[in-house]
């Protein structure tokens, strides 16, 4: 018999997260704040709930997978909210990008409450997610991690597990981002280098990918880049400087200087003050094209460019 989950936050990622669990057989309930997205799951057998509050009431584990740091507040703490509905001894399995401070927060919430935390966010896109092929960077308690896991394992193609302590998993998780981001600023100061040059972005990606630097992150952000395919976007500009954001915030708590950090974070800032927060996180490679007098591929009308969190 499978345990009961609900997935709360029916974005980019949770929806074909939720789509796989109900296809694996897990009793499902579904939230989400804009209710319409939750919708066509029922179709396929998904109790969609009104609040998170009576989601968590109806699952053994309740997945979250929402957009940042304050999302999971208000989620979490707010009124009908997630905590008001965990039963005890279940188990909340936060899988988005957030602080490791915030994962701290959530585990001294649950235990005061006699329900369980885990921290499980994901390294995929939607793409990846629909084909449940994610990687998980879990940690938690031993027991409810063991009982967590063939959920975590119908998600995903491998489950990392990084210790107890469930901030340990978002301090990885930001240390794999903050890698993404720097290969994205230097992949886009190669591409301007080239392009300046008159030479073929894709061509070139394609010899250097040959020759040397073979890599899924290299191919598939390098095409979007070179392409100019922005949108609509993998993983949004807004959430990739969020996460930057998160991995500076981190290495000061820590002291630990991160210059490479400072400078993708600088050009993500740009790039969604520009209009850009709301396209593909490739998008930042326009940035640097314009720095280095190319014309812009791509418009910036399709985001608030004032707001830039
Ligand atoms: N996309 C990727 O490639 C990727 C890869 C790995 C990890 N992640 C991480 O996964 C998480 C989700 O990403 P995503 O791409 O699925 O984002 P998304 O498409 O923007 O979805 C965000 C979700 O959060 C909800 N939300 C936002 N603010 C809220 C609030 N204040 N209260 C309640 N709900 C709120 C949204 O609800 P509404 O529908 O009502 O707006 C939506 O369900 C993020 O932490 C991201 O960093 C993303």
């Amino acid at each position: 018999m499978k345990e009961p989950v609900a997935v709360i936050g029916l974005g980019n990622m949770g929806f074909p997260m939720a789509r796989n669990l109900l296809a694996a057989g897990f009793p499902l309930a579904v939230h989400n704040r804009t209710r319409a997205k939750a919708e066509p799951l029922a179709a396929g057998g998904a109790a969609v709930a009104a609040s998170a509050a009576e989601a968590a009431e109806r699952a053994r584990i309740v997945i979250t997978m929402l957009a940042d740091d304050q999302a999971i507040d208000d989620v979490v703490f707010g009124e009908r909210g997630l905590l008001a509905g965990m039963k005890p001894g279940a188990i909340h399995v936060g899988m988005s990008t957030v602080e490791p401070a915030t994962s701290r927060r959530l585990a001294v919430a649950h235990r005061a409450q006699g329900s369980e935390y885990l921290a499980a966010p994901v390294f995929g896109r939607p793409e990846v997610a629909a084909e449940a092929k994610l990687y998980v960077i879990a940690a938690g308690p031993p027991g409810p991690l063991e009982t967590a896991l063939p959920v975590l394992r119908a998600l995903s193609r491998g489950v990392s597990r990084v210790g107890d302590d469930p901030s340990r998993a978002n301090l990885v998780k930001l240390a794999g981002n903050f890698l993404l981001a720097s290969m994205l600023e230097t992949l886009a100061e190669a591409f301007a280098l080239v392009e300046k040059a008159g030479l073929d972005r894709l061509a070139v990606l394609e010899t250097l990918n040959g020759a040397l630097f073979a890599s899924p992150v290299y191919q598939t952000n390098g095409e979007r880049m070179s392409r100019g395919a922005f949108s609509p976007p993998g993983f949004q500009l807004a959430l990739g400087l969020k996460d930057i954001r998160l991995v500076l915030r981190t290495a000061d708590q820590l002291g630990v200087p991160m210059p490479v950090a400072g400078v993708a974070y600088d050009h993500f800032l740009s790039a969604a003050s520009r209009g850009r927060g709301g396209l593909d996180w490739t998008a930042v490679s326009e940035v640097v094209r314009e720095a280095a007098g190319l014309a812009p591929a791509w418009g910036s009308s399709t985001s608030d460019p004032i707001n830039v969190r």
